[in-house]
């Protein structure tokens, strides 16, 4: 589908929504640009199945469509090239409630847990409230590439006792899409350390053209000691749905969290929220491929303005987009100087980790207008501050 079709057909006026991006924004009189979420409506297929749900009104204990697990494995053989089973798969309400299932019963209290900062807080936010303890291994930052650094995630695995690994791929905020040397290398180094491997993926979904998302579970060797977490959420704007999947393909992993949430009472999928998941695999590719395209035509769109004043990261995936400032920021947080300049709401870098007040995360998945609105007032900002 074209792009103009797409956005002419698909692009949502969110601004008197009950959205939580653009409430926010309308509070604050600002361009929304925060949480991690689409301007985009659900494709027409999707919204009408879901209509006829609801319109059907039989409300009671519901099943899961009889080939939910087949359209899930197919999705993800088709387009990440990564074989799941079935009984391989649990269900959460959502990513970071998978996460906090995953380290609860995974770990013991008082555990180490390696994050790789900057990250989405509630990965941090997770291991603490979880009682365990955050070991932070910041990734390295060369020639505006951020990549791991191995010497200092085995130094961290030798003297701390690290006994998971939770990373983000493709990672948020930096828009980084792991390549399989890198993965590799680093799974390597938890298999001799011991340390399970705990893959949030539900990025994965929004990959640039010029990229290959590379699935945790794909690299067959590590598999035992992997759990992923998948979703639609992201690939397909369902926040609202907090349906999320964990893929334990190791038999001992499986049990204890399979345990863990017969205990709590969180072990059984809910139907509805599951039904948006399984229309948009059906009916949603072409759909998600517009969606990749319009990212992608608004990153380079941003990047062409604003890539000679200041540093940002190269988009590999995701709609993410870490942005550094730098002297062009007047006020402490390089957050607040958008809001206060610009009238833009963007997520402040210090949240995902020590010194990058500097920098923001902006969401690009929406209409390119938008952007420009984004890229006109901080090309104003630069104007100003440049006399
Ligand atoms: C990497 C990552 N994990 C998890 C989430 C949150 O997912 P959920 O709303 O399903 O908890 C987000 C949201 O932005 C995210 O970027």
């Amino acid at each position: 589908m074209k792009t103009s079709a797409f956005l002419k057909k698909y692009y949502i006026d969110r601004s008197n929504a009950q959205s939580t991006k653009w409430a926010r924004g309308r509070k604050m009189n600002c361009l929304p640009m925060w949480v991690a979420d689409m301007d985009f409506r659900c494709d027409e297929r999707v919204s009408k199945a879901l209509k006829d749900f609801i319109a059907a009104g039989d409300y009671g204990y519901t099943n899961l469509p009889e080939d939910y697990y087949q359209v899930f494995i197919s999705w993800h053989e088709k387009r990440n090239h990564v074989h799941y089973q079935q009984d391989w798969i649990r269900f959460t309400r959502g990513a970071v409630n998978a996460m906090y299932q995953a380290v609860h019963s995974l770990t013991e209290e008082k555990d180490a847990i390696m994050i790789n900062t900057p990250l989405y807080p509630p990965f941090k936010a997770t291991i603490e409230r979880c009682g365990r303890k955050v070991v932070e291994s910041p990734l390295k930052y060369e020639n505006g590439y951020f990549t791991f650094d191995y010497k200092d995630i085995e130094k961290k695995f030798k003297t701390k006792n690290v006994k998971m690994l939770m990373l983000c791929s493709p990672h948020n905020p930096l828009g980084r899409v792991w390549k399989k040397g890198e993965l590799e290398e680093l799974f390597e180094l938890c298999s001799r350390y011991s340390v399970l491997v705990l893959s949030d993926e539900v990025h994965s979904d929004i990959i640039m053209p010029d990229q290959d998302f590379v699935s945790a579970l794909s690299l067959k060797k590590y598999q035992k000691q992997t759990v992923s977490i998948i979703a639609a959420s992201k690939s397909f704007s369902l926040a609202v749905f907090s349906h999320c999947h964990v893929v334990i393909p190791g038999k001992k992993l499986r049990d204890r969290f399979i345990r863990y949430q017969q205990e709590n009472n969180t072990a059984s999928a809910n139907a509805f929220n599951a039904l948006p998941t399984y229309y948009n695999y059906i009916y949603g590719e072409e759909w998600l491929d517009a969606v990749n395209n319009v990212i992608f035509d608004n990153y380079h769109y941003l990047k062409q303005k604003l890539g000679d004043y200041m540093e940002m990261t190269n988009l590999e995936g995701s709609y993410l987009l870490f942005l550094n400032l730098g002297s062009y920021n007047t006020c402490k947080s390089a957050a607040d100087c958008l809001v206060e300049e610009c009238h833009i709401l963007a997520n402040p870098g210090e949240s995902f980790g020590k010194g990058y007040e500097n920098w923001v995360r902006l969401n690009l998945a929406t209409s390119p207008d938008n952007v420009k609105t984004a890229v006109d007032s901080i090309l104003k900002l630069i104007r100003t501050k440049k006399k």
